[in-house]
C-alpha cells in the first residue's frame, strides 16, 4: 500500500475541546440529539464513560473531527450509547473503523458482552453492527419517543478479534477524504 495515497483516520479519546465539533455532528445526525452538557458530563464526570472521536487530516494540513462514539463500560458489559459520523464523511468506512477500534479497547479493559439499541429503520447502522458480529436479540416496541419507532436490541458475546482488528486498522483513502473536502468547499461551507 502506498502511504501517499492512503492515510489513517485516527481514533483518540474525546477531550473538552472537542465538544463543539462533536455537538455539530450530533445535531446533524439525530432527531433527539444529546446536549453539549451531556457530552461535558461524559468527558469530565462519568467514570464509566469512554467517549472517543475520529479525526481526519485534511489536504490543507488541518485536522477535523469527523466522528464520535460513546461507550459505557460497567464491569464486563459495554453499552454502545452513541455513535455518529459527519454527514459529509459517511460511507467511507469511518463508522465501522470507529466502532471496531473502540470495541477492541473496551475488550482490553475487560468488556466481554457488548450491547446497543438501534432504530428498526436505521439500515446503515444495522449493516455495520452485523459486519462486526452483533446479532438482534430482542425488540423494544415503540421505544423512540419522536416517532414511536421500535428499537432493535443487538448483542455481541464473543468478539471476532482478527476481524475487528482488520476494520480498526482500515485505511481511509486520502483521495476520498479530499473529494469530500473539495465538494464541501465548492458548496461554500
Ligand atoms: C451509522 C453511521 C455511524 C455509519 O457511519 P459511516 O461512516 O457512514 O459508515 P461506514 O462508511 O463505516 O459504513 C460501512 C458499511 O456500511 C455501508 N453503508 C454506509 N452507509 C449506508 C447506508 N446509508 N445504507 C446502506 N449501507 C450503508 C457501507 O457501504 C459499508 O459497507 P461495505 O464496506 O460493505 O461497502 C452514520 O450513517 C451515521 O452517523 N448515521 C447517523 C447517526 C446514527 O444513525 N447512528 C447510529 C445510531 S444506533
Amino acid at each position: 500500500m502506498n502511504s501517499n495515497e492512503y492515510q489513517y483516520v485516527s481514533v483518540r479519546p474525546m477531550t473538552p475541546d472537542d465538544i463543539e465539533a462533536v455537538y455539530r455532528i450530533e445535531s446533524q445526525s439525530f432527531t433527539l440529539p444529546w446536549s453539549k452538557r451531556s457530552y461535558q458530563f461524559e468527558v469530565n464526570e462519568n467514570k464509566s464513560s469512554r467517549p472517543w472521536v475520529a479525526e481526519a487530516s485534511l489536504q490543507d494540513g488541518s485536522k477535523q473531527i469527523v466522528g464520535l462514539i460513546v461507550i459505557w463500560l460497567i464491569l464486563d458489559e459495554a453499552h454502545i450509547a452513541n455513535v455518529a459520523v459527519d454527514p459529509d464523511f459517511r460511507g467511507l468506512g469511518i463508522g465501522r473503523k470507529l466502532l471496531a477500534y473502540t470495541i477492541l479497547k473496551a475488550y482490553e479493559e475487560g468488556a466481554r458482552q457488548f450491547f446497543l439499541e438501534v432504530r428498526r429503520g436505521n439500515l446503515a447502522a444495522q449493516k455495520i453492527y452485523r459486519d462486526l458480529g452483533f446479532k438482534i436479540e430482542g425488540v423494544r416496541e415503540k421505544y423512540y419517543k419522536d416517532n414511536a419507532e421500535d428499537a432493535l436490541l443487538m448483542e455481541m458475546g464473543i468478539i471476532n478479534q482478527p476481524l475487528l482488528e482488520k476494520y480498526a486498522g482500515e485505511a481511509i483513502p486520502k483521495s476520498m477524504l479530499y473529494d469530500f473536502q473539495t465538494k464541501e468547499n465548492e458548496n461554500g461551507s
